[in-house]
């Protein structure tokens, strides 16, 4: 772990190091002053010497100085590191999740990548913070304490063989019992934040549907388990604090009790005994931290896994097998007995055995009840998703041979689930093609008519859109998405019920521009109204993951049962022009 870690620390490496160098050294300085107050009260003040008094107080108040400035720099640098750490790891995990495949998301979902690149990030970032002070500082203290109290006297050093294994059994026994509860702990903070994010997201739908009560005692269930078991853990960890006291005053009272005899007999100076005594304190208190320490790191344990899973997944589609120099040389689009299914463990196909030929510039409609495959076909020819069987040629050559950046470029898809960006509409075009001119945009504008409102924008194409581009209405969403994709001058165009909220007349303008505009442009439109695919070349009629039939209008009307259905069903429904 610590070797997947470092990494992301080595630009660092230098602060860090200092900051340890710091921490170490004020430790050091902090321990040095109790014995320059023993020389204060053995020689000091025994002897009535005020001016070795004033002299050994003035170097102690230097000393205290020096450790005060020592103590801020290390607090400074190891800031700087866990600041520093923590940016480095969301870098990476973010330009890793740039190259997801969809598959990848979908195995992590969203929220989860978003708790991973924030609360998880912000549990090491603390504990390296922490850990470089006290992990640091806690044995240093530790040991030279123990070395410094057995120079005073090895006799009542006899002492910590006592106290020192009472405590760490008792420390081990609680991180036994309580680092089970932490791991716990973060999982239903990772549910939390899942259910905070859904609802978030969705917070239109939750008030449409008046399911804000369903949601605050959904929320209210699992912010209520995150309390029990936060509060189940605390609860062992703060027994750590009486088990501690109990050992410090009894090793204290020890201390005392022997020492006394000590000095009654001789055999210690008094300002010696307090200093031991301070040590002893020293010492218990370190261990301590390293206790609470522990606790902490058994949690960012748990996020490191985390972070580290996020950054060794593999995008499940990349460009291996591509050829950097392939260009996509028209828009023709081939399947040869083509399968997929989603998940590879599952025994059934979500897309089973499909040929299809299609030529360039070819307008072809898909058509098919929801849940026949429709998305998921045409998702395979931008390669979102890979064939599992079969191969899939775009301009004649399997869509593997491209880059995904190049086919991408070349067969624009405009999603089902589509979104605008905060943003003017100018930015949110340009997302498509940042180099395209104001005459690209008009005329892509023109096209999918989105010329007819842009004028009843208040500031034109510079009308910002709001947060996912909440200030238009869905149809005209789905027509500023269409021009995006347009800005791309694709050779492929895939339109996923991309005007299912455009009214039937927009629809129809929009196909007509298609079929003058864009004649080379090979054109996919999948819909659920007949209208909007039968003047196409080819009508794909699909059902349960297979195609059922294809041809175009009239070779359908006479040969599919389901075409015929579900023309007639819109037809009654008044959804078909004349
Ligand atoms: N990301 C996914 N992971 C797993 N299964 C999926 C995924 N997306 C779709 N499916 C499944 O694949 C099948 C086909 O879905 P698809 O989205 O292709 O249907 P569709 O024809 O586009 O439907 P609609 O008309 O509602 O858009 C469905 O049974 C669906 O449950
Ligand atoms: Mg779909």
């Amino acid at each position: 772990m610590i070797q997947k870690l470092w990494p992301y620390l080595r630009p660092y490496k230098k602060w860090f190091i200092l900051g340890i160098i710091c921490s170490a050294a004020e430790a050091v300085f902090e321990l040095l002053i109790p014995l320059v107050m023993a020389k204060i009260v053995d020689v000091g003040i025994q002897n009535g010497d005020a001016s070795y008094t004033m002299r050994m107080g003035a170097l102690m108040v230097v000393m205290a100085v020096i450790s005060l400035l020592i103590g801020v720099s290390s607090a400074y640098l190891s800031a700087r590191t866990g600041q520093g750490f923590g940016a480095s790891l969301r870098a990476a995990e973010y330009e890793n999740i740039q190259t997801f495949a969809f598959s990848n998301i979908e195995r992590f979902s969203t929220a989860s990548l978003i708790t991973r690149l924030t609360s998880d990030v912000n549990a090491m970032q603390l504990t390296m913070m922490m850990g470089m002070r006290l992990l640091v500082r806690a044995p240093v203290m530790l040991v030279s304490a123990l070395v410094l109290a057995m120079m005073i006297s090895l006799q009542l050093s006899q002492v910590f063989l006592v106290a020192i294994p009472v405590l760490a059994v008792a420390i081990g026994a609680l991180l036994f019992l309580v680092s089970p509860l932490f791991r716990q702990m973060q999982e239903k903070t990772d549910s939390l934040n899942l259910d905070v994010q859904e609802n978030l997201t969705a917070i239109r739908v939750v008030k449409a549907f008046v399911r804000e009560d369903y949601e605050k005692s959904k929320f209210d269930r699992n912010n209520q388990d995150l309390r029990d078991i936060a509060e189940k853990a605390n609860g062992r960890v703060v027994i750590n604090m009486p088990i501690m006291m109990l050992v410090i005053y009894g090793t204290i009272i020890a201390i005392l009790w022997f020492g006394g005899h000590m000095v009654q007999t001789g055999a210690l100076e008094v300002g010696l005994l307090t200093t031991f005594v301070t040590y002893v304190t020293q010492i218990m208190v370190s261990l301590l931290m390293v206790s609470m320490m522990f606790m902490m790191l058994t949690r960012s344990v748990a996020c490191a896994r985390r972070i580290i899973e996020v950054l060794d997944e593999k995008p499940d589609i990349n460009d291996s097998h591509c050829d950097s120099t392939m260009r996509v040389k028209d828009g023709s689009i081939r399947f040869e007995h083509v399968s997929f299914k989603y998940d590879p463990k599952s025994p059934d196909w979500n897309l089973e055995d499909i040929n299809l030929d299609i030529k360039a510039g070819q307008t072809i409609g898909i058509i098919g009840g929801t849940g026949s495959a429709k998305t998921t076909l045409v998702q395979l020819i931008p390669r979102l998703y890979e064939a599992t069987a079969g191969r899939v040629l775009v301009g004649g050559q399997n869509v593997r041979s491209y880059t995904m950046e190049h086919l991408r470029d070349s067969c624009a898809m405009v999603l089902q689930k589509n979104t605008l960006f905060s943003g003017t509409i100018r930015e949110n075009l340009l997302w498509g093609n940042e180099n395209a001119t104001d005459e690209d945009i008009e005329r892509a504008c023109r096209i999918a008519c989105v010329d007819e409102f842009i004028d009843r924008m208040p500031e034109g194409y510079d009308t910002d859109l709001g947060q996912g581009g909440v200030n238009v209405s869905g149809g005209q969403k789905q027509r500023l998405c269409i021009a995006r994709a347009l800005l791309k001058n694709p050779k492929v165009l895939i339109l996923d019920d991309s005007t299912s909220a455009v009214d039937m007349a927009t629809d129809a303008k929009i196909r007509t521009a298609f079929a003058t505009e864009l004649p080379k442009t090979t054109k996919i439109i999948i819909a659920q109204r007949i209208a909007s695919v039968c003047d196409a070349d080819q009508i794909i009629v699909m059902d349960d993951g297979k195609i059922s039939a294809v041809g175009t209008h009239e070779e359908l009307m006479q040969n599919s049962a389901i075409y015929r259905e579900v023309y007639t069903s819109q037809k009654e429904g008044g959804n078909i022009d004349g």
